[in-house]
């Protein structure tokens, strides 16, 4: 970075007990230098700390950068405001994979490959008769797609290039799906299939919405809402569930094991869970009046109340999904000339926090997730599938990640260290002459 004045950082020192040590400095393309820590413990026995990989990069990547200073956001270097603008989601999911925007031809031979692994075995549908119809779609999601290795041997073997991209593809094809039966099966219709002719967010619309025995034309309005919704959820660098998925394909995990790793660890309500959290907090807050007091809850350090939606560990400024997002949201409910109360009571939130000087100190704005659960309740979602609508897009993220790391010859487990502050050793007693 030529802007940054330690521009001629090439080492760092430690002083530690008198001695100093030095460590390699190593910049990327963009963002702040690293300091390469990799041999500190093997030349100093010291480990570092940093529980929640706070001032920590736990990978090397090319995929996706993040300026949380300035709420910017690209994917192989095209800023997220372009792609949202111009391409569509399976565009997004080449870029991701193969690094660069695909050629009309590869992006029809593209479409094309994921389009013909829409369906899912037959023998899945039984799967989903298990388990109960109240159950949360994300808990389907974590079983359903974990257990896609159970039915697609044919490309787990992690050593083979080709089979990596097949189960990769399937991936991507399957999890819309996956997630709409989960929607079907906890209200009781039948699962409807995929219908190829559609396009990939359209077809995801059809197969949520759409019965036997009426006809349904998928809104193309609400189409392209859903491809964007997709196209913001796709990737964003090593979130809490990239990591996870990393780190359980680091063993050498099936790539179907480590997607239901990263849907696992995404269902939480401190990440993906939030667009549920949301909703289900605007409508606690019930009317804009009310608003001072959640936000006078949110600032108390004596309540643990937080506002769903707000804050993130990387954007310090507006975070420029949300920004597109609350457009998004505001397309859909003309369309579907929805009058949201909530919509209401989010706007209102938005613009007391904002104003809130323990907002402005903290950097707090809202996230992705802030706007994102007002849009798919418009466009018909129960707010139980919106985690499940995160994960499918998100797959084409994990999935360029593990694929990253997977073709890394430099990759190894990820084994992190702790301070352990348990007991020292002690003397066992038989159980007759405990007290
Ligand atoms: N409401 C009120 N205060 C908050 C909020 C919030 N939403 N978020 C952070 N803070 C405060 C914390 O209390 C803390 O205050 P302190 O310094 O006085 O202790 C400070 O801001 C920093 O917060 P941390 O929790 O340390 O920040 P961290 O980076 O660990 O957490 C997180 C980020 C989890 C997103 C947090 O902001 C949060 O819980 N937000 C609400 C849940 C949410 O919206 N999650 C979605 C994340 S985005 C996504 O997954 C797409």
């Amino acid at each position: 970075m030529a802007s940054d004045s330690r521009a001629d950082l090439k080492t760092g020192t430690l002083t530690l007990d008198g001695k100093t040590y030095s460590f390699p400095i190593r910049w990327g393309t963009s963002g702040p230098p690293v300091m390469d820590v990799g041999k500190l413990y093997g030349t100093t026995r010291i480990f570092t700390y940093d529980p929640g990989f706070s001032s920590t990069a736990s990978a090397e990547s090319k995929i996706t950068y993040i300026d949380g200073d300035n709420g910017v956001l690209l994917h192989r270097g095209y800023a997220i405001e372009d792609l949202v603008a111009h391409g569509d989601f399976l565009e997004t999911c080449y870029l991701l994979f193969y690094g660069s925007l695909p050629t009309p031809a590869q992006k029809a031979d593209f479409d094309n490959r994921v389009t013909r692994h829409t369906m899912v075995h037959e023998q899945m549908a039984r799967l989903y008769h298990g388990i109960r119809r109240d159950a949360h779609p994300m808990a389907v999601m974590v079983g359903v797609v974990g257990a896609l290795s159970a039915f697609y041997h044919d490309s787990i073997d992690i050593s083979d290039p080709h089979q990596r991209m097949v189960a990769s593809m399937r991936m991507i094809a399957k999890l819309p799906t996956i997630a709409a039966m989960a929607y079907k099966y906890s209200r009781g219709e039948p699962f409807v299939y995929p219908k190829n002719d559609l396009p990939y967010a359209a077809n995801f619309l059809h197969m949520c919405f759409s019965v036997p025995f009426e006809e349904y034309r998928v809104n193309p309005v609400l189409a392209r809402a859903m491809d964007q919704i997709f196209i913001l959820h796709a990737d964003n660098e090593q979130g809490a569930s990239t990591s996870t998925v990393r780190l359980a394909g680091s063993s050498g995990a099936n790539p179907f094991a480590c997607i239901a790793a990263g849907i696992a660890c995404l269902w939480g309500p401190a990440h993906g869970g939030a667009h549920e959290a949301v909703i289900k907090q605007l409508a606690q807050i019930e009317t804009k009046k009310r608003v001072p007091e959640f936000v006078a809850r949110a600032k108390d350090p004596e309540d643990s109340f937080r506002l769903m939606g707000f804050g993130h560990r990387v954007y310090k400024a507006y975070d420029p999904r949300a920004k597109l997002m609350r457009q998004i949201c505001h397309d859909v409910l003309k369309e579907t000339r929805a009058d949201d109360p909530l919509l209401e009571i989010a706007e209102e939130l938005e613009r007391v926090a904002l104003a809130d000087e323990y907002f402005i100190e903290k950097r707090l704005y809202p996230n992705l997730d802030f706007y994102a659960g007002l849009t798919l309740r418009a466009m018909g979602f129960p707010p139980s599938l919106f985690t499940a609508v995160f994960a499918l897009a998100r797959t084409a993220g994990w999935i360029a990640h593990w694929m990253e790391m997977i073709a890394d010859p430099h990759q190894k487990i990820g084994r992190p260290r702790q301070l352990y502050t348990g007991y020292a050793r002690r003397e066992y007693v038989p159980i007759g002459r405990r007290d």
